[in-house]
């Protein structure tokens, strides 16, 4: 609407889009949302993750992949060997989504319309970091990274290129592996420190 003040320039500092993402309502989840949450990490990180959106811990402390998901990503970057302060780790949607069970507030998946409203924050975030290459956690990251609809599934563990040239990794979000059976979590595990590894290493 012709009453709201125009975007700000994508400009100055990570900090600055912090600060901009806190008055975020182009959707209607920032509003319910505790805070947004914005990546973490080095400017020039070889790489950058990216999430889907904050869960209910990261909304609470304002810091990406802490909760469950983000303990098990930090498990396998351990077994990489690499160091969770190298990386830059970030979501595709910068508010917590819930729905209300009593007095629980459960993840609710974005809607393609508000990961769309969304993106410009991230494409700030990736213009300002300038990583060597991207790595997305599921579908959710993947659509806004690629813009178009990726079957993670099948596109996992390769290399995808941006109309920019940036090179996609998508590998399944540590969510998905926190939901498998017992039996197959391990094994899912492994593959997914393999994906993961591949942003490091490369080649596909
Ligand atoms: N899941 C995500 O996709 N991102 C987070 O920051 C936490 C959980």
């Amino acid at each position: 609407p012709l009453w709201e003040a125009p975007e700000l320039p994508a400009s100055g500092s990570l900090d600055e889009l912090n600060r901009r993402v806190q008055q975020c309502r182009e959707c209607p989840i920032g509003a319910r949302a505790t805070q947004g949450v914005c990546g973490k990490g080095p400017q020039g990180a070889a790489v950058m993750v990216v999430g889907e959106q904050p869960g209910e811990q990261e909304d609470l402390q304002g810091r990406p992949f802490v909760g469950p998901a983000g303990q098990l990503f930090d498990r396998a970057l351990q077994r990489l060997g690499i160091g969770r302060e190298t990386v830059f780790v970030s979501n595709a949607v910068r508010h917590f989504k819930f729905e209300l069970r009593g007095k629980r507030r459960l993840h609710k998946t974005p809607s393609q319309q508000e990961a769309l409203a969304c993106r410009h924050w991230l494409e700030d975030e990736i213009a300002q970091v300038r990583p060597g290459a991207l790595v997305a956690l599921g579908a959710t990251a993947a659509r806004s990274l690629l813009g178009r609809p990726v079957a993670v599934l099948e596109e996992r563990g390769r290399w995808l290129e941006r109309e920019d040239g940036l090179r996609v990794l998508v590998t399944v979000h540590p969510s998905y592996l926190l939901r498998l059976p017992q039996g197959e979590q391990a094994e899912a595990f492994e593959r997914f420190v393999r994906e993961l590894g591949q942003a490091w290493g490369g080649a596909s």
